[in-house]
């Protein structure tokens, strides 16, 4: 794939576009194929961090592709927040300990990299680094905040592949599904972005297979010719343990500084959400 850095830019208002990058960093235009990807919807709590912090974890710990992670809400940056704590508990826990130092023995490289950011700046702090450090395959944008912010549209809509996290939950489903519409409507069918495909992710579904209402929903989708992954992401206490983790044979499951345990993989339908994201991504 070609895609380029200097190519993200959405042709904003503010007359920032395109031409500028050409200008600024000409010799990434033909070399880097890094994919800007977001986990992204107007609803808290859907799940976009925790999938961010996942998928981070899994393609740069298990499936070797490097990573950035640009955590964007200035006012809440969870990412920091979990590679704090995962210090901590790190730190305190020693069977925690233990599983770090093994892993860290054979894996030789340095955790990947979280950037703090805001809106306005992630863009060009991404591509900033990304010049430095030409490896990144893939950066996860965890982004919060409304569409009717225009940093936060210009984010989104410089964004290669939207992830757009959508819960069988009542008051989460109408909120996701009107965000994917707005972005199918308003910045896709423009042309004038640089998103390439959104898929909608169904998580916090009760148990391992799209519901009826999974269903029913992805039904309605294809009118906006908009589509879910076929895997859905499982409700489970296992997403809010970290971090809280005591006893002599802790496991980790969400962690910014290992790989999730392969006990607490197995039914989780992770491994099967990033091969999917990998196709989708083209990574
Ligand atoms: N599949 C899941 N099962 C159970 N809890 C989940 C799941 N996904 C996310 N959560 C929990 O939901 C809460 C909100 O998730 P978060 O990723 O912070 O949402 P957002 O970033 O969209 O605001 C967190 O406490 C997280 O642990
Ligand atoms: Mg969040």
């Amino acid at each position: 794939m070609s895609l380029s850095v200097g190519n993200l830019r959405p042709k904003t208002p503010n007359g920032i576009g395109p031409a500028n990058h050409h200008f600024i960093y000409p010799q990434i235009l033909q070399m880097s194929d890094t994919v800007f990807v977001a986990f992204a919807s107007q609803k808290g709590g859907s799940g976009k961090s925790t999938l961010t912090a996942l998928a981070a974890s899994y393609l740069y710990y298990l499936d070797g592709v490097d990573v950035l992670v640009m955590d964007c809400d200035p006012r809440q940056h969870t990412q920091k927040d979990y590679r704090d704590n995962d210090k901590r508990v790190t730190k305190e826990n020693p069977a925690i300990n233990k599983t770090f130092t093994k892993f860290y023995t054979k894996f030789n490289k340095r955790p990947y990299k979280i950037i703090y950011s805001t809106p306005g700046a992630a863009v060009d702090d991404a591509e900033e680094y990304v010049r430095q450090n030409p490896e990144i395959k893939v950066v996860l944008f965890d982004i919060t905040g409304t569409i009717n912010d225009l940093e936060i549209v210009n984010l989104i809509s410089s964004m290669h592949y939207l992830l757009v996290p959508i819960s069988p939950d009542t008051g989460d489903l109408k909120s996701s599904l009107r965000f994917a519409v707005n972005v199918k409507e308003r910045m896709i069918d423009s042309g004038d972005t640089s998103i390439k495909d959104m898929k909608l992710v169904w998580n916090r579904v009760p148990g391992r297979q799209k519901t009826k209402i999974c269903e029913l929903i992805d039904n309605y989708l294809s009118e906006f010719q908009l589509s879910s992954l076929k895997t859905v992401m499982t409700y489970a206490t296992k997403y809010f343990k970290d971090g809280v983790i005591a006893g002599a044979s802790p496991t980790i499951f969400r962690s910014t500084l290992l790989p999730p345990d392969r006990r607490l993989l197995k039914d989780s339908n992770l491994p099967e959400l990033i091969k999917e994201i990998r196709e989708v991504i083209k990574v």
